[in-house]
């Protein structure tokens, strides 16, 4: 696949086969995802490896889709509102790294915003000044859905004199 394709086939996935992932796979896709862009190279991703209690306590409505790996995404607490929002912004670039090499190995996530939640925060035990930016859910799919439309770019553009 070429990237063009990789970044336009990649779908939020809802539900998975039971089927493990092997840790040495799962440890390549993240390790590439820490090349994503971060301000000053403070890396502010942090992860937690959610294992089967708190993931019930979490009681997501479909449980993650059966998703054999569960990963909290954690952003670095910040002096400053602007570090904060840099941070907030490099984790998600690091998502979208994760979800792209996942997908390039006929892998699938679901960004799940549950972390998020004031129960969600509790659960996982995240303090005030971290914030969760996803919980990750990850496998192989069972099941691809369709893409939705996007807008065309043209309707997104203004140009500035
Ligand atoms: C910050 C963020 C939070 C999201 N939270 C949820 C969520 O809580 N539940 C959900 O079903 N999808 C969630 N999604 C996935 C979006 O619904 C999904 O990306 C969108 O519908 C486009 O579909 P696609 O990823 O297949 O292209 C989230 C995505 C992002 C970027």
């Amino acid at each position: 696949m070429t990237i063009i394709d990789t970044i336009q086939t990649r779908r939020t996935i809802k539900a998975f086969r039971p089927d493990p992932i092997k840790e040495e796979e799962l440890n390549t896709w993240l390790e590439a995802a820490s090349y994503a862009p971060n301000h000053r190279m403070n890396e502010p991703w942090e992860l937690l490896f959610i294992g089967p209690q708190t993931r019930a306590a979490l009681n997501h409505k479909t449980d993650f889709g059966g998703a054999p790996v569960l990963i909290g995404v954690l952003s670095k607490s910040a002096a400053t509102t602007m570090e904060r929002e840099e941070n907030i912004m490099a984790v998600s670039c690091y998502i979208q790294n994760f979800m792209l090499a996942a997908h390039e190995a006929g892998a699938g996530v679901f960004w799940s915003s549950l972390g998020g939640t004031a129960k969600g925060r509790e659960v996982l035990g995240v303090p005030e000044e971290q914030d969760v930016i996803a919980v990750l859910a990850v496998g192989y799919p069972s099941e691809v859905p369709a893409a939705k439309q996007r807008t065309p770019m043209t309707d997104k553009i203004t140009y500035l004199p």
